[in-house]
């Protein structure tokens, strides 16, 4: 395909009127969010980019703020030749915003270019690195700024940098009293530790955690100056002198009165080159959740707690890894980027990588050296914990990245329910109400999606075995397995009123797409039984999947309509909807759907495409984006590129402004319900599924 010459004009139109009002250029997208800080559910900022609630993508001028809305103030000024700018945030009175030139993002980093009064430029690169094959180093909730300052018109330049965080990290309780003290690491690394006072352990308020000790750090050195105090203080001192001298406030306070800061400021001299100032922030938490597992409910501490002795030492560990950290991450973007591109194209790395870091923010590695979990909590939409459905959608980054951790995810559920913590005959939805705290569901009264749910831990406990060849785990989870099957064989060829994983579209009787959930479901029971050396139930159970499957062809399909389709439910003949669930017939190639399935289905979705997709189904005119992309990876090539192309559009242009949503107006782009639900959800980890799919062939 190739531009039209309007196409052509009108883009070179565009780039001359952004020179001309120095805007910035946003590269590959300009996203309703920017990843500042995203590496766990509680270790999560953002700079809030699109519609009314965002500047367009600015890192000065607006405070960064945590996914849930408030701000975690995060401040940067720079003194060039006595004049002091600001880079990031929007402190009060203490000098101009720096001239943004361009902002790019990859899998793990938002780098920011500025030009500041043309006389020095500063690349600042936000770095939350993922180790999906390193415990050890993904264990830790802490993430990288790099502030690089170098001349940009030849001369040398006098120039001192300043950066603070505030005491708002460390509580969603703004009333609550702060506590703080600084300190030399062994290796020379400066920190300032700051936390709540009262730790109220597992507790949160607004999604912060109630908990743990945040450490905002930097190489100490002769012109490194340390100091805690009111904010307009500290940075006013700064502004006026270029220094803020060491001093700590001892004053502990409530976060909001005379909002205390904890700032580092460098005198970099007279500089000529590139000059590097490498800072850190993370949270420190020895206890992580409590579990409902095998001994009752015990807590669990963060897996980083077995790698190093101390805090101070992850602290250390951390800051002076840089230099790896930083080229396992451009390993692993360069990967994502390689593989999306051959996958898909510039559209679907548009996707990808701004997927990556939301979709592992949401889970944190716990445990100890013998026994690893990892958890989840299903952010924004409810704060459960280790939701299966939310689980369902993530999984695909998982079999790209590493199917180990897909084991991580699942064992909790095996443990709790296999050690009679959980009374239903089918698969429960989560294991807890309210993260951290996975303290199961002791009367099995949690929200009921049985047919879902059930279908999805047969598909993800065989998608694992397969790509790891563990079918010892098929083994030990066989007759939990078995009994969610045989609850499929009762209930999913009829599916009884009720609620799939998208219960905000609302109950319905005989849903399609879930029904098919189920009957693939059955059939992964049935290689699940010849993988473990039970013929006799792989012959059962597959025969009666092939049985139901011949049925749902029937039962399911709008034969008669131009063109024809598959229904919302059955017998519905005018409603269609997206048939996400056979997704899993190819990821597990079970080759139980016929492909006349999937080439009808990629037939049909451009007839009923919008602006920004295809609806979820035809009650509402919203659509998903995880579906969407579970859609686009069995599609036909055209249909692929149209929806992957309509997710590209929307993250450049929707209105919305929180961490992407998976859940938008597909004719506006903006929220369909309320403004800032299913914001910052682990689901984004299913826009990689065409890679989960290519990483299994
Ligand atoms: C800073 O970023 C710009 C691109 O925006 C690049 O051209 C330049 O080389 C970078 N400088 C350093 C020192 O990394
Ligand atoms: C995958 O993750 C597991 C658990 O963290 C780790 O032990 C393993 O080495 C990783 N696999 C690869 C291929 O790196
Ligand atoms: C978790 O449970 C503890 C009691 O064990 C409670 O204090 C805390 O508020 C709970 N956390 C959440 C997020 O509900
Ligand atoms: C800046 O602060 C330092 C240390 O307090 C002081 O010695 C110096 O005189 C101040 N400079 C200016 C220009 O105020
Ligand atoms: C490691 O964790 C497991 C599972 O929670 C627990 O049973 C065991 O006691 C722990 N071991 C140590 C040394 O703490
Ligand atoms: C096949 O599975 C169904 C449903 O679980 C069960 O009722 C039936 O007894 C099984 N038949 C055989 C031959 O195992
Ligand atoms: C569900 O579909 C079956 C098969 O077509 C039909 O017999 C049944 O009445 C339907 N149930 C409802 C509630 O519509
Ligand atoms: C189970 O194995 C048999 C023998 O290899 C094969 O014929 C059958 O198709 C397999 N069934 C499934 C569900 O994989
Ligand atoms: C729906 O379409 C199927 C085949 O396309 C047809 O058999 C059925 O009668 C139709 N149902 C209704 C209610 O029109
Ligand atoms: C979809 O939006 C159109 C307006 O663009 C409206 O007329 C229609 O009722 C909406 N459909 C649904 C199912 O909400």
């Amino acid at each position: 395909m190739s531009l039209s010459i309007r196409g052509v004009l009108a883009a070179f139109c565009v780039a001359v009127l952004a020179v001309a009002s120095a805007q910035s250029t946003f590269s590959p997208a300009r996203p309703p969010a920017i990843p500042l800080g995203v590496k766990s559910p509680y270790l999560s900022t953002w700079q809030f980019a699109g519609g009314d609630g965002g500047n367009g993508g600015y890192l000065a001028g607006q405070w960064p703020t945590f996914w849930a809305g408030q701000i975690t103030a995060w401040t940067g000024l720079i003194r060039v030749d006595g004049t002091t700018y600001t880079w990031m945030g929007a402190p009060e009175n203490v000098g101009p915003p720096v001239t943004q030139t361009a902002f790019e993002y990859t899998s793990t980093k938002s780098i920011f270019t500025m030009n500041v009064g043309g006389l020095v430029e500063m690349n600042i690169t936000f770095l939350s690195p993922l180790y999906p094959d390193d415990e050890k180093r993904q264990s830790l909730v802490f993430t990288y700024l790099d502030v690089v300052v170098q001349p940009m018109d030849g001369a040398a330049h006098d120039v001192q940098l300043y950066a603070d965080i505030s005491a708002e990290w460390v509580a969603g309780d703004h009333s609550s009293v702060a506590q703080w003290e600084n300190g030399i690491t062994t290796d020379n690394i400066a920190y300032h530790r700051v936390y709540r006072q009262e730790q109220l352990l597992f507790s949160e308020t607004n999604q912060q955690a109630d908990w743990g000790y945040w450490y905002w750090a930097t190489k100490n050195g002769p012109r490194l100056n340390y100091r805690s105090g009111q904010d307009v203080v500290v940075r006013g001192a700064f502004a006026s002198n270029g220094s803020i001298g060491d001093s700590s406030d001892t004053n502990f306070r409530p976060i909001n009165q005379d909002w205390p800061v904890f700032a580092f400021s460098s005198d970099l001299g007279r500089i000529t080159r590139p000059t590097s100032t490498l800072y850190t922030l993370g949270l420190a938490q020895e206890e992580a959740l409590q579990f409902d597992g095998e001994t009752g409910i015990v807590p669990l501490t963060s897996l980083w707690t077995s790698y190093f002795s101390s805090e101070t030492d992850a602290l250390s560990f951390f800051y002076n890894d840089y230099g790896s950290a930083s080229y396992a991450s451009n390993s692993f973007d360069n990967k994502i980027a390689a593989d999306s591109m051959a996958a898909a194209g510039q559209n679907y790395l548009t996707i990808t990588s701004l997927s990556a870091r939301q979709a592992f923010g949401a889970v944190q590695l716990v445990g100890n050296s013998t026994k690893q979990y990892l958890f989840l909590k299903e952010i924004s939409s409810d704060g459960n914990v280790q939701t299966v459905d939310v689980i369902f959608p993530f999984h695909p980054i998982l079999l790209y990245t590493n199917s180990t951790l897909l084991k991580l995810l699942l064992d909790p559920l095996f443990e709790n329910q296999e050690t009679g913590q959980y009374p239903n005959a089918w698969s429960m939805h989560d294991l807890g109400s309210s993260y951290p705290n996975a303290t199961g569901h002791p009367a099995g009264n949690d929200e009921q999606q049985p047919l879902e749910e059930c279908g999805n831990m047969l598909i993800m406990t065989l998608a694992y075995a397969q790509r790891l060849k563990d079918t010892a785990y098929l083994s030990k989870h066989y007759k939990i397995l078995k009994q969610w099957t045989q609850y499929l064989v009762a209930e999913a060829l009829i599916p009884a009123n009720q609620i799939s994983t998208d219960d905000f579209a609302g109950a319905l009787p005989n849903q399609t797409n879930l029904a098919l959930k189920g009957i693939i479901g059955i059939e992964a029971f049935a290689v699940i039984a010849n993988l473990t050396g039970n013929e006799a139930d792989a012959k059962n159970y597959s025969d009666i999947a092939h049985s139901y499957i011949t049925q749902w062809q029937v039962l399911g399909v709008a034969q008669d309509a131009t063109p024809p389709h598959t229904t919302l439910g059955y017998g519905l003949n005018d409603t269609h909807g997206l048939l996400y669930n056979l997704y899993s017939d190819a990821e597990l190639n079970l080759g139980l759907v016929p492909q006349s399935i999937y080439d009808m289905q990629s037939t049909f979705y451009p007839t009923v495409a919008e602006k920004y997709g295809v609806p979820l189904d035809t009650r509402h005119n919203y659509t998903k984006s995880d579906w969407e992309m579970f859609s686009a990876a069995i599609a036909n090539p055209d249909t692929q590129a149209l929806l992957i192309g309509h997710l590209a559009s929307w993250i450049n242009e929707t209105p919305t402004n929180l961490a992407m949503t998976d859940l938008y107006d597909a004719q506006t782009g903006n929220w369909p319900i309320n403004a800032g639900d299913f914001t910052a959800r682990p689901v984004v980890g299913g826009h990689f599924a065409l890679l989960a799919l290519r990483a299994s062939a």
